[in-house]
């Protein structure tokens, strides 16, 4: 296995294939520890992390404190909202300020797209993007690559189907990042008005007929309408999106038998999936969740472990 030598984690971009397997190697250790009776390894003692969040999450929140405090690290959540940053402190001073208290590492998300790059330009602090604005989601792409790669052993050669709204997904991007330097082939789809210009330029197809792709794929990855970031009006309404482009048992009678369904979260049951769909047999949603953790696990413990040494023993 190759030496880790990343301090911070901002984007799939910037991983290599080979570092991007050392987190997926590294997160299948780590795993078992979250099956334990006592679900706690002192990698990190002394180590202090900080949850710095100015959009709302449930996964990647949660799951990087329990990840943190698995490794026996310390966590701060920092209440944005009741920070002096609603006093008019900018958000690279908020982090100066927690960095002169000497912790280890600062999660940030924030609507802004290089919020991250902007910390890990200007502090000596490891900084990991857990999603910036549309750009990108790291560790989201590393647990679905992680857990295709537990489902179906292997991610070279897979037809992989993302389908919703490609625009605003900072998850397509990461993912497209990861699919194509581990030798998937990607495909788009969704409405034309959501559909990034050029996007075909990252090495992916697009189509605009979901049965096309759905027929084709051994895996199909469904996106949220992300209306929180929309300004203009790209939909003639949501339940003529669902209809042309939803993901219901009905259009899945066209997938191969071991399809596997995929989202991020949070799902809109009845708009981008029916919930028999989000609930039934190809469905690995919550696995998807549960893997999160133990990616969240493996980041935390390249970037502030013993660089480079498997977590055997702990
Ligand atoms: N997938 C994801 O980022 O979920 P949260 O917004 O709940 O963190």
């Amino acid at each position: 296995m190759i030496e880790w030598n990343k301090h911070s984690l901002l984007d799939l971009r910037e991983l290599n294939k080979e570092e991007i397997e050392m987190v997926l190697e590294t997160a299948k250790s780590l795993k078992e520890v979250s099956l334990r009776e006592v679900k706690k390894v002192p990698a990190l003692r002394g180590k202090t992390v900080v949850l710095l969040f100015f959009e709302s999450s449930t996964r990647t929140r949660t799951s990087f404190e329990l990840a943190a405090k698995r490794l026996s690290a310390d966590t701060i959540n920092i209440a944005v909202n009741n920070s002096a940053m609603s006093k008019g402190e900018s958000v690279l001073d908020t982090a100066r300020n927690l960095e002169a208290m000497n912790v280890d590492m600062i999660v940030v998300r924030h609507a802004c797209a290089g919020v991250p790059n902007l910390l890990a330009q200007n502090l000596k602090t490891s900084i990991v993007n857990a999603g910036d604005g549309c750009r990108e989601h790291p560790t989201q792409a590393l647990l679905d690559l992680f857990t295709i790669k537990e489902k179906l052993g292997r991610i070279e050669g897979l037809k992989v189907g993302i389908v919703g709204d490609i625009l605003h997904s900072r998850v397509a991007r990461s993912n497209i990042m990861g699919f194509t330097k581990l030798g998937a082939e990607v495909t788009v789809c969704g409405p034309s008005t959501l559909m990034p210009p050029g996007i075909e330029s990252t090495g992916v197809k697009v189509t605009y007929n979901v049965l096309e792709l759905i027929e084709q794929c051994d895996v199909l990855m469904v996106l949220r309408i992300q209306q929180e970031r929309q300004r203009d009006k790209y939909l003639p309404s949501i339940r003529e999106y669902a209809r042309m482009f939803g993901i219901n048992k009905e259009k899945l009678r066209h997938a191969k038998k071991d399809i596997l369904i995929m989202h991020p979260g949070p799902t809109n049951r009845g708009v981008e999936l029916s919930a028999e769909v989000a609930d039934g047999e190809y469905s690995v949603i919550l696995d998807q969740v549960a893997n999160g953790l133990a990616i969240r696990m493996a980041v935390l413990y390249l970037l502030l472990g013993t660089h480079g040494k498997a977590p055997a023993g702990e």
